[in-house]
């Protein structure tokens, strides 16, 4: 009697656990592709992302240009008594593109000690045991004699590292030197980087530089911390060079691509509207070298004619930013028999890099003259009448005219909103162009993002995947900051960093989650479960034979779960949790991995699964199917 009690009771909890709670999956019954290039990168010059962030230079205003004051970051150094001036000239830099320079008088140096410049970095210098430094200058001197560079400690005055440059009077010419830190040095970026000389005289320089070993060791490359938090992104794709930073405020600062090829001697750097100058060591083919080392696409976003204060351009004065653009993509795609396909050989890379999205400009829903129609239809007929097919060509805003392939909607928006909007592609018409998300991000947080922001990024990811067929490509904005004071014009960002190290913020590892697993194809799955800050979505990979089932409880409370798979699968899954106790949770410069994804295994009953998701979790559970 008292057992047939306790089966009653079991039965009696089990039909109270599945009423109303249930979540209902089919692996076997296909709803949908998912596009294979959903996730990707979207970046710009912003919050130092690459000046100050992922371009490895080590020297802050290396040209002498990049804000006010002109000599910000550099210092005089007059040891001993020594007497020297440095001051920035606006005529007789080294080339056309970089006509200013500055200019260091060596009045007296005193007996046995030595003049000349430093320089503070963005924000320090990160200087680490055995390690090779590999730096530059253009200069132009007159008695100085030869130059002793130095990495020096800000705080003993220790010198880390040093060498002697040869100079030779006379005009301007690039010198090289390197500079290579002993085993017992160690690391740290409170250093900042002197060029000093023993004798008096002048020296005009311009270019100072200096790099630390980058990613793949490429010359003028990148950070190898920022590109490996990328990669682990799996990304398929780089929107770039923006954002606001291809358009500029006005015509004349947009990204003018054709100034950010070549040796950087010729590149006269350029007005980022995020209020500093870009130095353009981050030029295009350096934003293509990027994508070929994560080997992903280059999605390329040119800019058509439309500019942030307001500026537009039409008609016939159109048509040399037309000529730009086919000019553009014959750089990036053109075989090495084309003008511009020569050009990319002459920069060092001969072969073509892949293309296959093309947009034209940003954000033309701003252009309230509404003359975007006519931008967007004039590059497109001259791309097509070219190219034909060849590229899919993305509109920034709904257009009447041009017949665009795919439309780029942006969004950025509080936790709340994202979890309102999560059904708003269900019903969107599938025989229209196809849609890009080519910005989006939940902005709680500073700099970086909080739990909650990964809370409302993960519900919105699982409403991008389950409209997959028809949302092609997405990508967060902005993907990086530059956490020092003052270099932040955009809070709420994906990954930060200072001179020395580099983190993930929660919506960054939310992304790498969802990024990491996701099948080919939805699958037919509903609920009836009443919590309305409940997420999921289901896809299968046929090829790897695996269900992605990927939730989000973004309530407080738990949530207990009647999960019912149909078919057959393995008796463990895998598990990916990222939680948190509260939404304010965070991590940060100095406290990095607060919260991380945790990994486990979990049985897999045969039947139905009772299943408890804690609150405010977002969870991947790979099930493989038999
Ligand atoms: O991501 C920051 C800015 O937001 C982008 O530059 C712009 O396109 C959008 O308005």
């Amino acid at each position: 009697m008292m057992m047939t009690n306790r089966v009653l009771l079991l039965l009696l909890l089990t039909t109270l656990t599945a009423a109303g709670q249930s979540l209902v999956v089919n692996p076997s019954e296909p709803v949908a592709k998912v596009s294979p290039n959903l996730y990707g990168l979207m970046t710009e010059e912003i919050n130092y992302s690459y000046d100050g962030g992922l371009y490895a230079e080590m020297v802050q205003n290396r040209a002498f240009n990049a804000r006010y004051p002109r000599l910000a970051e550099w210092n005089v150094v007059a040891k001993g008594g020594s007497v020297a001036r440095f001051e920035g000239k606006d005529s007789g830099g080294p080339s056309k593109a970089l006509e200013k320079c500055a200019e260091l008088t060596i009045t007296s140096v005193a007996s046995g000690s030595e003049a000349g410049i430093a320089n503070a970095g963005f924000w320090g210098m990160l200087v680490s045991p055995s390690t090779g430094y590999e730096g530059s200058f253009w200069a132009r001197p007159s008695g100085v004699g030869n130059a002793t560079a130095r990495l020096v400690d800000n705080q003993t005055g220790k010198v880390l590292a040093q060498t002697g440059v040869p100079m030779t009077d006379g005009a301007w010419k690039q010198y090289k030197y390197l500079l290579k830190t002993d085993s017992d040095v160690t690391a740290g970026k409170e250093n900042h980087l002197e060029i000093v000389f023993a004798k008096p005289g002048t020296i005009s320089f311009q270019l100072v530089s200096l790099f630390p070993p980058t990613y793949h060791n490429r010359s003028n490359g990148n950070r190898p911390d920022l590109m490996k938090l990328m990669a682990a992104m799996n990304p398929h794709f780089l929107r770039l060079p923006g954002g606001n930073y291809l358009e500029g405020d006005y015509p004349a600062e947009r990204f003018n691509w054709k100034e950010t090829i070549g040796p950087l001697v010729d590149r006269p750097t350029h007005r980022s509207p995020w209020n500093y100058r870009s130095s353009d060591g981050m030029g295009l083919l350096e934003f293509l070298e990027w994508t070929e080392d994560l080997h992903i696409d280059p999605v390329l976003a040119v800019y058509a004619g439309y500019s942030l204060k307001g500026d537009y351009i039409v008609g016939d004065a159109l048509k040399p930013y037309v000529q730009d653009v086919m000019d553009e993509i014959e750089y990036v795609t053109g075989p090495t028999s084309t003008r511009w396909g020569a050009e990319r050989v002459k920069d060092g890379h001969p072969k073509p890099f892949p293309l296959h999205y093309i947009e034209i400009g940003n954000e033309d829903w701003f252009d309230k003259s509404g003359s975007y129609d006519e931008r967007f239809t004039q590059i497109a007929n001259a791309i097509r009448a070219k190219y034909g097919k060849r590229f899919e060509l993305i509109a920034t805003t709904p257009v009447k005219k041009g017949n665009p392939d795919v439309i780029d909607d942006h969004y950025y928006a509080t936790p709340e909103e994202f979890f309102d909007k999560v059904h708003k592609y269900d019903t969107v018409d599938r025989s229209g162009p196809k849609i890009f998300i080519g910005e989006w991000a939940t902005r709680t947080g500073s700099p970086t993002t909080d739990f909650g922001a990964a809370l409302g990024d993960a519900a919105w990811m699982t409403s991008m995947e389950r409209n997959s067929d028809l949302i092609v490509m997405a990508s967060y904005a902005p993907l990086f900051v530059n956490v020092n004071s003052g270099a932040m014009q955009w809070a709420s960002d994906l990954i930060g960093y200072d001179a020395q190290s580099a983190y993930g913020s929660p919506s960054y590892w939310a992304q790498v989650m969802f990024s990491k697993s996701l099948g080919e194809e939805t699958v037919k799955s509903s609920t009836d479960l009443k919590n309305s800050r409940f997420f999921w979505s289901a896809t299968v990979s046929k090829r790897r034979k695996i269900l992605f089932l990927k939730m989000v409880n973004a309530s407080d409370e738990e949530q207990h779960l009647s999960l019912q798979i149909a078919g057959n699968r393995a008796e463990e899954a895998k598990v990916s949790t990222l939680h948190a106790a509260t939404r304010f949770a965070t991590n940060s410069i100095t406290n990095p991995h607060v919260i991380e994804p945790v990994k486990t295994t979990i049985g897999v009953p045969a039947g139905e699964w009772n299943y408890v998701l804690p609150g405010n979790t977002i969870q991947v559970l790979e099930i493989p199917l038999r």
